[in-house]
């Protein structure tokens, strides 16, 4: 019996069931058809356990929400001693929170103005899409072939078909994608200047983190200038130190009118995300500030979180953990390719935010299998699964790392067995 208090459950299967019943069948079945027969119960740090007690190491970090792992001891304290003063807050009026929050996370970048709150990634990006709208007065929006900004309905439309088609939630008419490194086509979907806003992740998280080609980014958004168009950064997987800087576009020298930052804004504890905008976007704010309405977005709770995430990621000791767990990677995943040349052929790497590239169509579906089964977590990119995503938190010590290598070499001779008997099953 495994008895939590506020309920209970005679099994794992017991679980299982329960969620094929009442909660979601095509995703409970999804993985257990992948042999992988997870249910998360303890979590800590960096490791999660599932309900048999096997431990895991976290790699996949739900795409950074977990980028300091599991209820980390200085946020969970910090929410415990916010439950004391403050609650989800009221979003109608001025508050402690909010604002101090939103001066704090407007000067992580000096040329924005204003922090809009949401509560989720599709949120943020949905009020960076409205904001766009309104400040251009034009309706078309462009993004990355095969880019993802979430499920809401303005965001679901700027993603590939399998997600928006399903729900008719696709618009051609409004909507056009481009392919991503491809800068001719980005100025022929401009050049009508109709186009509200490009929207890009700095790098594609759910594509398998391709890297933009040298100076791709930047001529992103000189063509954006050029044509009177916004560009809108989404940060929701490359922010928060996770490229070696707070946000990804700055490494890149950019300036873009808006970002979106989410996940691991709020600490994986309490849900908050935001679009941060500069003074001629913000617009709205001025006209009617009630135009956009969220009664979660920017709760108090998650502000006071999220305010001490920014503050954590500001600390020298956390910069240069980044830097250190990046180099690690760099170096130790350079050798595991070497030994496994056969079929693990490249990694794409900026910061701890890193791709492994296997030559096999589903090859990142098998090494997610094989490391599960060696004892970490990582997932394989949606939208080509050819690449595993491969995602350190920003706070692992050095002995972690090195496990993590350890398994990751370990498990490279049952990915190679799985590979081939899907080779032979194809
Ligand atoms: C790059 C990116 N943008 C937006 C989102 C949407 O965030 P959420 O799931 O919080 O709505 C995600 C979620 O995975 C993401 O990876």
């Amino acid at each position: 019996m495994f008895d939590y208090g506020y309920f209970r459950f005679a099994s794992k299967a017991d679980v299982l069931d329960t969620a094929v019943e009442y909660w979601n069948p095509g995703k409970t079945k999804f993985w257990s058809d992948a042999g992988i027969d997870l249910v998360i119960d303890r979590r800590d740090g960096y490791f999660i356990y599932d309900m048999s007690g096997r431990r895991l190491i976290d790699l996949h970090l739900n795409g950074g929400t977990f980028n300091f792992g599991h209820r980390n001891a200085e946020l969970v304290a910090t929410l415990k001693s916010a439950l004391d003063y403050f609650d989800m807050g009221n979003h109608w009026f001025p508050s402690l929170a909010r604002s101090a929050f939103a001066e704090k996370l407007v000067k992580t970048a000096p040329h924005m103005k204003y922090a809009i709150f949401g509560t989720s990634g599709a949120e943020a990006v949905e009020i960076a899409l409205k904001t766009a709208r309104y400040a251009t007065k034009r309706r078309k929006i462009v993004s990355i072939i095969k880019g993802y900004h979430g499920h809401s309905g303005l965001s679901v439309a700027t993603g590939d078909d399998r997600f928006s088609k399903i729900f008719l939630a696709d618009r051609p008419e409004e909507f056009h994608q481009v392919p991503f490194n491809d800068l001719d086509a980005l100025e022929r979907a401009l050049r009508q200047r109709d186009v509200a806003a490009f929207i890009i992740e700095t790098i594609p998280a759910t594509y398998g983190f391709p890297m933009p080609n040298e100076g791709y980014l930047q001529a992103c958004q000189d063509l954006c200038r050029r044509y009177g168009t916004l560009y809108i950064a989404d940060e929701v997987q490359t922010g928060l130190m996770r490229t070696g800087v707070m946000w990804g576009w700055q490494g890149y020298g950019l300036q873009p009118d808006m970002f979106v930052t989410g996940k691991g804004l709020g600490g994986g504890i309490y849900p908050i995300s935001a679009c941060v905008v500069t003074e001629r976007c913000g617009g709205w704010l001025h006209e009617d500030g009630a135009a956009h309405i969220s009664t979660a977005g920017g709760s108090e709770l998650g502000c006071v979180v999220a305010h001490q995430v920014i503050d954590i990621l500001q600390r020298p000791e956390v910069v240069s953990n980044v830097h250190y767990v990046s180099d690690y990677f760099q170096r130790a995943l350079a050798e595991v390719m070497a030994a496994n040349s056969d079929i693990f052929v490249g990694v794409r790497q900026r910061g701890v935010v890193i791709g492994l590239e296997f030559d096999h169509p589903e090859g990142a579906v098998a090494v997610s299998r094989a490391l599960y089964e060696h004892g970490v977590w990582a997932i394989f990119s949606s939208l080509d699964k050819r690449v595993l995503q491969f995602k350190p938190g920003v706070l692992l010590d050095p002995d972690t790392c090195q496990e993590i290598i350890d398994r990751l070499q370990a498990a490279m001779p049952r990915a190679r067995a799985l590979l081939r008997s899907s080779r032979r099953a194809v």
